[in-house]
């Protein structure tokens, strides 16, 4: 009986044991896939957590690439070493020699010796290109790697330029670059130019744009080099204050001849129209004829414009057939480019524009006025009054230099207005 009967304790806790039992079991099973679950959804934390993370060696090697945008500073010994002991020149200039060196991983550069004179030129030169071409970074001006200065030599080191510098290609009889690349040529110094006088925080004035100061890399694609004149100056600054004559003869601005002149952004616009003129003609600006005289190659395209026969004057310089639109509209920029007040010659980005041939080019007016002293009279008045006319800087317009519109639709307007 008793076998039958079981007591009420003994049963219940059966039940209460197996219900324990099922509980834990439910329990467990939540727990397995609540971790599951948990796992899961961990998993790409720390995923995101592990792609984030970059190696100390990647970071290190980040902070010298970022170091290596600055200009470095080099010791002598180093750069005696780079040069193998000033080998290779490659060229020389006013304020120095340029050898051909490279650094240790096979980067060739070339290294600009300073000369040292008593004066302050040399300081000054020196601290104008580490203090310019070093702030810039653009792909038309030539990279600055570094610079020594001790008391011995003041030295720059900058990226090397296959091709060297352009007046050897453009003033050649050989004719090695075709026309098509010399334009190129041209857009991208206008380029360069127009990011030092437009993009960079401070405005930086070159003050020495000619052929011999544009280098070509492997491709012949330009760089704009020696930055020993330039000068930085305040956007807001309308003028800069300059001492004395600065650049080339040939290719520097009329407002260096005449006393107390503004000298503004606009000079270099002007240099740059000189070598315009010398790249449609593959022949320096001036050259002295036979019996003497002066053959001088922008005023004789000026002629040419105003007879309206650029198209033959582009013939006479062995220009093709197909290069000849392109040749006449640079032959009108450059016109523009060399206009006697600074006032009227574009900003460089206008001249990129017109170069690129996106837009119209309007008729440039007469330049060269100065030289045939009526302009000179002008401007020594303005000086005397203490005025300074109509160089002083205006509000810059694009519409006198060219017309958005396109050659068809000028055309098209051309006939509804003679319609
Ligand atoms: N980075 C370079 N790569 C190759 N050649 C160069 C480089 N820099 C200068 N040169 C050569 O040296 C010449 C003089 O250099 P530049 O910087 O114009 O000095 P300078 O102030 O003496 O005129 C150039 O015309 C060019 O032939
Ligand atoms: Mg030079």
């Amino acid at each position: 009986m008793s076998s039958d009967f079981s007591p009420p304790t003994d049963n219940n806790s059966g039940v209460a044991a197996a219900v324990i039992v099922s509980s834990l079991v439910v329990v467990g099973k939540i727990a397995v896939i609540y971790l599951l679950c948990a796992r899961k959804a961990r998993k790409p934390i720390v995923k995101e957590l592990q792609a984030r993370e970059v190696d100390a060696p990647t970071m290190e090697r980040f902070f010298q690439e970022i170091a290596k945008e600055k200009p470095v500073r080099f010791t002598a010994q180093q750069l005696c070493s780079f040069t193998a002991n000033y080998s290779t020149t490659l060229g020389s200039g006013g304020f120095g020699v340029v050898y051909k060196g490279q650094f240790l991983n096979g980067v060739k550069i070339a290294v600009k010796v300073l000369n040292r004179s008593p004066d302050r030129q040399a300081g000054e030169q020196f601290m104008a290109e580490v203090g310019t071409i070093g702030r810039t970074y653009h792909m038309n001006l030539v990279r600055l790697y570094g610079f020594c200065h001790d008391q011995f030599m003041s030295a720059l080191v900058y990226e090397y330029l296959e091709n060297g510098s352009l007046d050897k290609y453009l003033f050649s009889e050989a004719r090695e670059i075709e026309w098509e690349k010399l334009h190129h040529i041209a857009v991208g110094t206008a380029k360069g130019i127009a990011y030092l006088h437009e993009e960079c925080v401070q405005r930086i004035i070159h003050y020495d744009i000619k052929p011999g100061n544009v280098l070509l890399d492997a491709n012949f694609f330009p760089k704009v080099a020696d930055f020993g004149l330039a000068k930085l100056c305040n956007r807001d600054n309308t003028h800069l204050t300059v001492s004395g004559y600065r650049g080339t003869p040939g290719y520097s601005a009329p407002e260096f001849l005449l006393k107390n002149h503004p000298i503004t952004h606009k000079c270099d616009v002007y240099s740059f129209g000189m070598l315009l003129f010398e790249i449609v003609g593959r022949r320096r600006n001036a050259k002295i004829g036979s019996n003497e005289s002066m053959d001088w190659f922008p005023k004789h395209v000026w002629e040419e414009y105003e007879k309206g026969d650029l198209a033959a004057m582009t013939v006479a310089c062995g220009i093709e057939e197909k290069d000849r639109e392109k040749a006449e509209r640079m032959s009108m920029v450059a016109l523009w480019c060399v206009q006697d007040s600074p006032d009227s010659r574009p900003l460089m980005s206008a001249v990129v524009k017109m170069l690129e041939g996106g837009v119209e080019v309007m008729p440039p007016p007469k330049p060269f006025h100065y030289l045939y002293s009526v302009g000179i009279n002008v401007l020594q008045q303005a000086n005397e009054t203490g005025t300074s006319s109509s160089y002083a800087t205006s509000k810059e317009t694009n519409s006198i230099w060219y017309k958005e519109t396109t050659p068809i639709m000028a055309k098209y307007e051309i006939q509804v207005a003679s319609s």
